[in-house]
């Protein structure tokens, strides 16, 4: 199967590390024999600086007629293109994993947890209203959305260590935080062989710091998502190793954790492995979908590619206390793909 994929570059470092993940995926191209096309598509703030439109339509157009995109940080106009994106393709899950990985400084080495963060509703919908000096912004959830967020992540702890926290402040939001805890609760009870708990929000930020290594899956609301995947993400070394899938019934969009990093643009310094493990996850997710086994190996071998150059020390990004350029980085992902390759 040939896959059409749209890789849209994004602002800040993203054009660098996107340029390093090229490398990455002409060489896994070549030594597995992978079918794909990548389609370049604009969006974000030099987009809207020289089209005037942070999201053409003709990038949703290409999105529309492919299998997936991978996309790099976005700016000032990240609203505008992402959380548009994940409502417009109802992406309503968006799976953060924080691991630990060797030889990156971080607060404990035996980290592995996945955050499944609710996508298209909560206070991103984007409804806020001002009046007679106040604000106000709607936080929408629906018992649909907690269901079908719910079970992505039972369904992702059956293939891990079957512990789900679902993390709220039901104690101060009852109807929003509540709605949502309960239809967690009553959907564990189809799980008998998951382990299920509930944790306030507050309670699992300090946890997230005390004890990560507890954790497996976390099951939260959209922002509450946003802003405890930052926080794991550090716990197991910073933001620039950290992947994410949006993902939805149909299609998917693979992006780093992280924003665009303005100050450290254009030196050719970034850490390009975030974009490099989301393209992990982008070839983990064809394979699942279109039970390609080929797709699946890809994955796994990226996976590893990475972590033997971080394993080896010898090309690190400064962000890791290295000196490696962001291409240079690249390249050495390439040479152990290689290596894997001529090995068998
Ligand atoms: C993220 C980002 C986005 C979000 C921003 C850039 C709109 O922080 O993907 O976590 O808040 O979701
Ligand atoms: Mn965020």
């Amino acid at each position: 199967m040939k896959y059409k994929i749209a890789l849209m570059k994004g602002d800040g470092i993203g054009p660098e590390q996107a340029d390093a993940t090229l490398i990455v995926l002409s060489k896994l191209k070549e030594v597995l024999g992978l079918d794909f096309e990548l389609i370049d598509v604009e969006a974000g703030d030099e987009c809207f600086k020289r089209r005037g439109k942070a999201l053409p339509n003709d990038t949703i157009e290409v999105l529309k007629s492919s299998h997936t995109c991978l996309k790099g940080p976005v700016g000032e106009t990240a609203a505008e293109v992402i959380v548009k994106l994940r409502q417009m393709f109802d992406l309503y899950a968006n799976v953060r994993p924080a691991k630990s990985l060797p030889n990156v400084p971080a607060l404990r080495p035996d980290v592995n947890l996945v955050i499944v963060r609710e996508n298209t509703e909560g206070l991103y919908k984007g409804y806020e209203y001002e009046f007679d000096g106040a604000a106000v912004a709607l936080r929408i959830i629906t018992r649909r959305g907690c269901e079908r967020i719910a079970r992505y992540a039972f369904e992702l702890a059956r293939r891990r260590r079957r512990k789900v926290v679902a993390v709220h402040k039901a104690n101060v939001m009852r109807l929003t935080c509540g709605l949502f805890a309960k239809t967690c609760r009553e959907l564990s009870k189809n799980y008998p062989d998951i382990s299920y708990s509930e944790m306030y929000v507050d309670a699992a930020a300090m946890n997230l710091i005390r004890k990560p290594q507890e954790f497996d899956v976390i099951v939260t609301t959209n922002m509450f998502g946003d802003i405890l995947s930052d926080e794991a993400a550090q716990v197991v070394g910073g933001l620039g190793l950290a992947p994410a899938g949006n993902i939805g019934e149909r299609f998917a969009i693979f992006e780093p954790v992280h924003g665009c990093a303005p100050d450290i643009a254009g030196k050719g310094i970034a850490n390009p492995t975030s974009l490099i493990l989301s393209a992990a996850m982008m070839f983990n997710w064809l394979g699942e979908r279109y039970s390609d086994e080929k797709c699946l190996q890809a994955s796994r071998m990226l996976e590893k590619a990475v972590e033997e150059t971080l394993k080896e020390g010898k090309t690190l990004t400064p962000d890791l206390g290295g000196e490696a350029s962001t291409m240079e980085f690249g390249r050495k992902v390439a040479e152990f793909l290689e290596r894997f390759s001529e090995s068998g």
